[in-house]
């Protein structure tokens, strides 16, 4: 783990999906759906640093697009509740608070991030949003969609990483379309398909890349077609429950980086 290792801190995991499942049961509205998982996401963490002990101080990594969007920066118009924003609720009794990237977009993150010396591979991450996959699956979060949309994103990664990977061999650098943040997400939409000779009444599969630099802004990718379609296929023959695939070009604005 290249977090582990950059980092001499004890990392405590907790598989806390009942009861996220159990609380996310019919919910379909997205701003309830964050709230939610938002909620849960305390209960859990203040079980966890219970059995910790008293602990002085909570770092988390809020960033200014989380502070704007939440509604928090003068004029701002809440577009989502980001998770991390709003601060920890009064039963949680930390001395202080700590939050040293509040004032930086993320382009601006990953300079001070190799500034401090943090191994590339993990400045340049993708960002992966505070509500996990909870928020790339439109309509009731289920374990089974949940399984969906993490297998077919395994299969996007692996090939568009494998062909970055063959154009970088090939001429020296990373190709231009490539994304700066990409994965698939689950439509609420199920359709008629085929499958050998049986009929299918399953879910399609949405593919997201985008270009930014600053992630408030974005393009779709141009990811090549044959990448795309290799990607398509691999999805509807590997993934259990899906029979389409769709390739999402909307820009933002109008649209947003995830899809919820
Ligand atoms: P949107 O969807 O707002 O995403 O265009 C912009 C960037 O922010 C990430 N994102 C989040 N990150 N907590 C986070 O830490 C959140 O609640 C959240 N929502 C979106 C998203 O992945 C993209 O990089």
């Amino acid at each position: 783990n290249v977090f582990t290792h950059t980092f001499p801190v004890r990392l405590v995991a907790s598989d806390a999906s009942k009861i996220f499942y159990e609380d996310l049961k019919g919910v379909s509205d997205p701003e309830t759906k964050r709230k939610i998982i938002g909620r849960d996401f305390l209960k859990v963490f203040k079980a966890e640093s219970e059995k910790l002990g008293k602990l002085d101080y909570f770092a988390q990594g809020t960033i200014y697009p989380d502070v704007i969007e939440s509604g928090q920066a003068t004029g701002a118009a809440v577009i989502k509740s980001h998770h991390n924003v709003g601060g920890l609720p009064d039963y949680v009794d930390f001395k202080e608070i700590i939050e040293p990237l509040r004032n930086l977009f993320k382009d601006e993150v990953r300079k001070a991030g190799l500034e401090l010396g943090i191994p590339e591979k993990l400045v340049f991450r993708q960002p992966f949003p505070g509500p996990g996959l909870g928020i790339r699956i439109i309509g009731e979060v289920t374990a089974e969609k949940v399984r969906i949309v993490q297998d077919a994103d395994y299969i996007y990664r692996e090939e568009v990483d494998a062909a970055v990977e063959e154009y970088r061999k090939e001429h020296g650098e990373a190709p231009e379309w490539m994304p700066n943040q990409y994965f698939a997400a689950l439509t609420n939409m199920r359709s008629v398909g085929v499958m050998g000779d049986e009929r299918t009444y399953d879910y399609a599969v949405a593919l997201r890349a985008v270009n930014t630099v600053d992630f408030m802004t974005a393009e779709a990718a141009n990811i090549p077609f044959e990448v795309l379609q290799k990607v398509m296929s691999r999805i509807i023959n590997e993934v259990k429950g899906v029979n389409r695939c769709f390739y999402d070009i909307t820009s933002k604005p109008p649209g947003t980086i995830e899809f919820e």
